[in-house]
């Protein structure tokens, strides 16, 4: 059932260096390549790097110091990107559901991630400038989110807040705040 790798995802913070499969990988990318979106657009884009790569250091780089600290140990980081324009008839056009639907990719990829049995940590917290730079991104490519990815680490090497933070119960608003039959209210 889907709403197991749903449940089962979570922002884990103890990585493990063992590197992740190819096959798998590639299995999580192909759930994001999955994703709906408007008109068929597709506007996501990933670049991606392992742990020994040397681009690795390139994504690492551009990540807020409270994230560094935890995620330098990621098999796997993942830089989401978002084209925001698209050609239609010869004309160019902004898309304004291309953040909307690079984040839809983004679940995808990470639920895949989750029902393989590998962690995955979305990261809004880096610099999407130096982002944009160290991947020479053309100015209609966004980057949208960095995700870390790896396999479950020593929970002991993390410092104490960040392991309080990873064995706290998730946190959702009830369903009747969130879903009405006709205001919302
Ligand atoms: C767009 C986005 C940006 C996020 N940025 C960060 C971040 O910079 N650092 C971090 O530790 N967690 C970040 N998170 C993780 C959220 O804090 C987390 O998803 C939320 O607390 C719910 O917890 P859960 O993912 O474990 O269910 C981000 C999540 C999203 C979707």
């Amino acid at each position: 059932m889907i709403i197991e790798a749903i449940n089962k995802r979570k922002s884990w913070l103890a990585f493990s260096e063992r590197n992740i499969e190819p096959e798998k990988l590639e299995a999580i990318f192909e759930a994001a390549r999955l994703a709906p979106s408007s008109m068929n657009i597709q506007p996501w884009r990933f670049v991606y790097a392992n742990h020994n790569e040397p681009e690795f250091q390139l994504i690492l780089d551009t990540l807020a110091e409270g994230n560094k600290r935890w995620a330098r140990d990621a098999a796997t980081l993942v830089l989401s990107i978002a084209q925001t324009e698209y050609m239609h008839n010869d004309k160019l056009y902004k898309n304004a559901y291309a953040w909307h639907d690079t984040g839809m990719a983004n679940i995808l990829l990470m639920v895949q991630a989750a029902e393989l049995g590998i962690e995955s940590h979305p990261m809004g917290g880096f610099d999407h400038l130096k982002a944009s730079q160290n991947f020479n991104l053309p100015k209609e490519y966004e980057s949208v989110l960095t995700i870390a990815l790896g396999y479950r680490g020593d929970e002991n090497s993390l410092p104490e807040d960040s392991l309080k933070r990873q064995n706290a119960p998730r946190k959702r608003k009830p369903i009747e705040e969130v879903a009405f039959k006709r205001s919302i209210k």
